[in-house]
């Protein structure tokens, strides 16, 4: 969604500027071209030469600067934009464009933009609290702007509350989806992600390497896309995306129970999850002691196969299934995409390097239904997970 995208990034003078240099680096990242845009106060926290290091751009500042008044700085800033994105934005700036004031060139170019807006507040808690911020903040949304909340918790000034910024891939996150055609609209989306956990006692579980990378980059994609999505997720390191109503599980009893609720209400389920197909037949509720012999044998019990519940649930939707797999590809996720009647199966090689857990990236071939065998080439996580949505849609449609 940002490759080629051109955004315009204002900074201003709060402690919170130094998070907009990893700002930048994401953004570039996803193949975005940023021109950033200090405030003066905003130079007394972080240098411009950051920002140009990591932009590879001029950083602009002044409103009358001869250099670039050329082509009327404000202006061509504005009409440049396809996103105008401002973070940290201070009580002060908020202040300022409610009030429709223009005097520096941040102001004037958000004046100027008939692209969307993206403020990204940050300040003391009380500050944001104020009755006059509240207002402000309410006048901006009402006009248009759109707003990312700011984070609850330990405030560099000392205080705790809500006026945090939030985390440079949740604008990031949000930025996309304001650029992502809402092709999604209307749809509800149920994915499942990560591992699971089998308990053996209270300290000790069965589980696997899966990172929950790919099945947290379809939620956040759909999202992004305008559909109302439930990501029903193992245990994983990854922060919650923007917009998705997260269900945290554990066992795969859990993420049965949890699935098979929402089910029901869903027009899509991509079941992305590493299930463990076993569980333990008991769970101590003692440690478990080693005991004198050298070997120690443990007595698992099938867990149920969701996908395939799912498959054989009545109702109109769209069923997508992954195969992990080490040996013999195609003729397991074809197996699979028939014993567990899916429209689309993502098959997965994770002997292939750059696929599979973990990783980044992925490289996967897609079966339908009718057979046909779709070969996409190595790409982010993110990237596959667009495709697939792409994929999903069509399927939809027809
Ligand atoms: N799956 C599931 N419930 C299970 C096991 C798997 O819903 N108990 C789903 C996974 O989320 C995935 C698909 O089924 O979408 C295939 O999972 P995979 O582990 O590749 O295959 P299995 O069906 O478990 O078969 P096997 O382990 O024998 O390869």
């Amino acid at each position: 969604m940002l490759q080629g995208k051109e955004i315009v990034l204002g900074v201003c003078g709060g402690i919170a500027a130094y998070k907009a240099a990893e700002l930048v680096r994401l953004y570039v990242k996803a193949g975005a071209k940023v021109s950033v845009v200090m405030t003066a106060a905003a130079q007394q926290f972080i240098t411009p030469l950051t920002f140009q290091t990591l932009s590879g751009r001029p950083v602009h500042s002044e409103l009358f600067s001869l250099l670039q008044e050329q082509d009327i700085g404000h202006i061509s800033l504005a009409d440049r934009a396809d996103l105008l994105v401002i973070a940290p934005a201070t009580a002060n700036l908020i202040g300022k464009l409610s009030a429709g004031i223009a005097d520096d060139l941040l102001t004037t170019t958000v004046m100027a933009c008939k692209a969307p807006v993206l403020l990204v507040p940050a300040m003391n808690s009380n500050m944001w609290q104020n009755p006059v911020c509240r207002r402000n903040v309410e006048q901006l949304q009402q006009c248009g702007y759109h707003m990312l909340e700011p984070a609850t918790g330990m405030l560099a000034c000392g205080w705790e509350g809500q006026g945090k910024m939030p985390e440079p891939q949740t604008i990031r996150d949000e930025s996309q989806r304001l650029l992502a055609p809402q092709d999604l609209a209307g749809e509800t989306v149920l994915v499942t992600a990560g591992p699971t956990r089998e308990e053996l006692d209270p300290m000790r579980f069965l589980s696997n390497h899966s990172s929950g990378k790919m099945g947290y980059a379809i939620a956040r994609a759909a999202a992004q896309r305008g559909a109302r999505v439930h990501l029903v997720a193992g245990p994983t390191a990854l922060l919650p995306p923007p917009g998705v109503e997260l269900r945290p599980v554990a066992s795969a009893l859990d993420m049965h129970a949890a699935v098979m609720a929402l089910a029901p209400d869903c027009s899509i389920i991509v079941k992305a999850a590493a299930v463990a197909d076993y569980r333990p037949c008991c769970r101590q509720k003692q440690k478990i002691k080693k005991g004198s012999e050298s070997t120690l044998t443990l007595e698992l019990q099938r867990n149920p196969d969701i996908l395939a519940e799912l498959g054989r649930l009545p109702g109109e939707r769209v069923l997508v299934g992954f195969a992990a797999e080490t040996e013999q590809l195609l003729d397991n996720a074809r197996r699979k995409l028939q014993d567990k009647n899916l429209d689309l199966i993502v098959a997965n090689d994770l002997t292939a390097e750059g696929a599979g857990f973990a990783v980044d990236t992925n490289l996967v071939r897609l079966i339908y239904r009718d057979g046909r065998v779709e070969d996409l080439p190595q790409m982010s996580k993110e990237l596959l997970a667009h495709r697939l949505l792409d994929r999903i849609r069509d399927q939809r449609g027809e």
